[in-house]
């Protein structure tokens, strides 16, 4: 009577295989990140990530319409600032006129149900690149917290519903959810950026920001004192529970498809959703490739959101967003 079982019952055809299919994804899944610059009439095209763009403000708010037309309802606001106003300090981080402040109430103003996520961190604003204050050639940690305090405490005032740190100091979701609750935002949500690796992938985004760290003499040229070493695991499952304690409404991974052992590890160990961020280069790898023919974009952009959604991402911040949902509608 062997088999009993037989395994492609269950891929005999489409019927049968989208009746059982295990996850599938949906334009709620998405997060998607907006590159915005000073200007007006600005839609340049990142040179490291085709047809993926810079927006001033007054083309970001078409571009924000169109998302919600296609229902993608949560965006991740970056700005890209002129070399004039960068310092160590990233002062004008704090600038309640400044390009980021002005990127969300465009956004709220043009549509008010969407939900606006801010990047809180330094490097765009640091005329070294680093996501802190340098001092004798090293990114002094407290200093820098609170800097970030006070940022989201500015975005909060702007409208944002949620601030997104990004930048791998200790002890900073502590002192922004304190600073939120002090000022009364007790409704302002905090993205960590709990878990997010030192990696190669970032290139074409430091492209998109002019954000690199800058090449100047006794200054690191990496970001490997602040984010984490690729080789550990452990030390993510530490990152992200002490987030959660300091107070983070939703944890991150970051990159996605090189490290979700560590999302399906976080996912099974943690209690508030999961975020995963599929960067700027993975983005990049696929549309090079299938602009040489090399790869069929849309089958492997659907098998590499899935496998990251697969793998216990909530919430996905991709690139990708508008070209799967497109495709899925
Ligand atoms: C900055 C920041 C980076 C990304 C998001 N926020 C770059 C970095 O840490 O150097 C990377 C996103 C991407 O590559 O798509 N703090």
């Amino acid at each position: 009577m062997y088999p009993i079982k037989r395994n492609r019952r269950l891929r005999t055809n489409e019927a049968i295989r989208s009746l059982v299919r295990e996850t599938i994804i949906s334009p709620n899944d998405f997060l998607v990140p907006l590159f915005v610059v000073e200007g007006k009439g600005v839609k340049e095209e990142i040179a490291s990530m085709p047809n993926y763009y810079r927006f001033s403000l007054d083309l970001l708010e078409n571009e924000v319409k169109a998302l919600w037309i296609l229902g993608l309802k949560s965006v991740l606001l970056f700005v890209k600032v002129p070399d004039n106003l960068k310092d160590n300090k990233g002062t004008e981080a704090l600038n309640p006129n400044g390009l980021m402040q002005r990127a969300i109430k465009t956004v709220k103003n043009v549509c008010p149900e969407m939900l606006v996520m801010t990047d809180v961190a330094l490097d765009p604003y640091s005329s070294f690149g680093h996501d802190g204050i340098i001092e004798n050639g090293k990114i002094v940690n407290d200093d820098t917290v609170e800097v970030l305090a006070e940022m989201s405490l500015s975005h909060a005032e702007a409208g944002a519903n949620f601030v997104a740190p990004s930048d791998m100091m200790d002890g900073r979701i502590l002192a922004i959810r304190e600073t939120l609750e002090d000022e009364g935002f007790v409704d302002t949500g905090i993205m960590s950026y709990s878990a997010k690796y030192a990696s190669a992938f970032y290139g074409p985004f430091r492209d998109a920001l002019d954000s690199a760290p800058a090449d100047v003499k006794d200054i690191p040229k990496d970001k490997k004192t602040y984010q984490m070493d690729y080789s550990n695991r452990f030390e993510a499952l530490r990152e992200t529970e002490m987030d959660i304690d300091e107070g983070a409404d939703i944890v991150m991974v970051k990159p996605g498809l090189c490290y979700l052992d560590i999302v399906r590890e976080i996912k099974n160990e943690v209690d508030v959703p999961v975020a995963v961020y599929q960067v700027s280069g993975e983005y990049s790898m696929l549309k090079a490739a299938a602009e040489k023919g090399w790869l069929d974009h849309d089958a492997v952009m659907m098998e590499q959101i899935t496998a990251i959604k697969r793998a216990g991402a909530d919430v996905i911040a991709s690139y990708f967003a508008k070209d799967v949902v497109k495709l899925i509608s």
